[in-house]
């Protein structure tokens, strides 16, 4: 996966997360010493930002092929690049779905002709996404793809997952799984089932049913000694289970979005359906399970589940309408705002969740590198006392559900570069 290669540039007076002020060089790709940049590079004065290892994010949702109208490839990558990120997973819930060796190449060949970072592709875990037969799982995985997942849909079957866990050792591969019981929340699920759900008549979605499967699934890893990553944690029941597997040394890691320790479930009350999202925003006392789940490393990494969705298939009815939110372009804000300025995180493990443990549960061994001399220049550059108010008109997505909008929150991002190159410049 090439980035293209620029010209040399010279960051002066940056700050790096442990505090040490310095310049940072970057040719061909790579950070080298200052005294080895060439003297033609190109200078830009960093006056003491915050210098952090490019974002990775391991569940994006671009949209092409199929749903060009909602984003592209080319508008994802944009979006990616202006939230400081430098790498994204493709989920494979796309038209046709990323269920071959061919479906995953073309993802990647998009992400090289049109990508404003990294794409990496993520394959399907069963045919079409139905839960019925495995994909091309070697196929596929020969082709680079290490991590698997129906997600939009539930693994549901015991024996599938099983297999699938089996199958995929070998090839080191990863299956991220979207946990929702298909009995316990059906298609037609989209309120947290409590008193909310019941009184604005919204059907159900009980927390039981994604921290049951999660259960299952963890002693599936570990009976087969398969690898294992659940998505979008939004329980905290679902956290109490991914702890205790991680203590029986069981070979799983969690992901929890900025939308899910952020906004609370009375954001439906007003019907907006650009709160709709899968799993659906919980109460007060889950987010602060997925805050602590997060700050104690329980849960990995944060996933933006960034998932553009157009007008026409948000502007119906909130059971009808489709679930998922923006995330991208706000992640790191959400992020500084809820678990650095509070004091829950600081830079190094805000590094380490959006950066460093997403790119090795992903085994993308050349992203969520330190930033240091020889290492590729995967870089974000942030203000951490900028603020503003969230406007949805403003953004590189094709989409607009937003759930941000109107809000203020850190907005940090000065300036990405990947690979050298820069992606964004304020
Ligand atoms: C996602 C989408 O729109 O593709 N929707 C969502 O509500 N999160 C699918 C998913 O991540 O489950
Ligand atoms: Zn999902």
């Amino acid at each position: 996966m090439n980035a293209p290669t620029t010209k040399a540039l010279v960051v002066g007076g940056v700050r790096l997360a442990d505090g040490t002020r310095t310049d940072l060089a970057i040719a061909d790709g790579r950070f080298v010493e200052v005294a080895d940049a060439p003297a033609d590079a190109e200078r830009i004065d960093a006056d003491g930002l915050l210098a952090l290892p490019g974002l990775v994010d391991l569940h994006t949702h671009l949209r092409e092929p199929g749903r060009e109208d909602a984003e592209t490839v080319g508008s994802g990558t944009r979006a990616a690049a202006r939230g400081g990120y430098t790498a994204v997973f493709a989920m494979p819930n796309l038209t046709p779905t990323t269920d071959t060796a061919e479906a995953a190449q073309y993802v990647a060949e998009l992400g090289r002709r049109d990508g404003s970072c990294e794409v990496v592709p993520i394959g399907a875990v069963t045919k079409g996404r139905q839960g019925a037969e495995l994909a091309e799982l070697g196929l596929m995985a020969a082709q680079g793809v290490r991590v698997f997942s129906d997600d939009g849909s539930c693994v549901h079957d015991s024996l599938i997952m099983r297999r699938a866990l089996t199958y995929l050792k070998p090839y080191d591969g990863v299956v991220a799984q979207h946990a929702q019981d298909p009995r316990l929340a059906g298609p037609g699920a989209c309120c947290h089932e409590s008193e909310i759900s019941g009184r604005l008549g919204l059907p159900g979605w009980p927390t039981v049913a994604e921290s049951t499967i999660i259960a299952r699934d963890v002693q599936l890893a570990e009976f087969t000694g398969g690898r294992y990553h659940a998505c979008h944690l939004s329980t905290a029941e679902s956290v109490d289970v991914i702890r205790w597997a991680k203590a029986r040394g069981i070979a799983v890691t969690a992901e929890v979005t900025p939308h899910h320790l952020l906004l609370d479930t009375p954001h439906v009350e007003t019907y907006d359906t650009t709160f709709k999202v899968n799993p659906p925003l919980r109460t007060s006392e889950h987010i602060e399970a997925l805050r602590e789940g997060l700050a104690d490393g329980t849960i990995d990494v944060v996933g933006t589940d960034h998932a553009p969705h157009a007008v026409q298939d948000k502007d119906h009815p909130f059971d009808i309408a489709l679930p998922g939110m923006l995330g991208l372009e706000q992640a790191l804000g959400v992020v500084m705002e809820v678990m650095v300025d509070s004091g829950r995180l600081d830079w190094a493990g805000l590094v380490d969740r959006m950066s460093s443990a997403p790119a090795r549960i992903g085994r993308l061994a050349h992203q969520g590198r330190p930033i240091a001399v020889g290492e590729p220049a995967h870089l974000v550059l942030v203000d951490p006392s900028r603020r503003a108010t969230v406007d949805r008109q403003r953004s590189a997505s094709r989409s607009r559900n937003n759930p941000y909008h109107g809000r203020e929150l850190p907005d940090p991002v000065e300036l990405t570069v990947w690979a050298g190159r820069v992606t964004y410049h304020r």
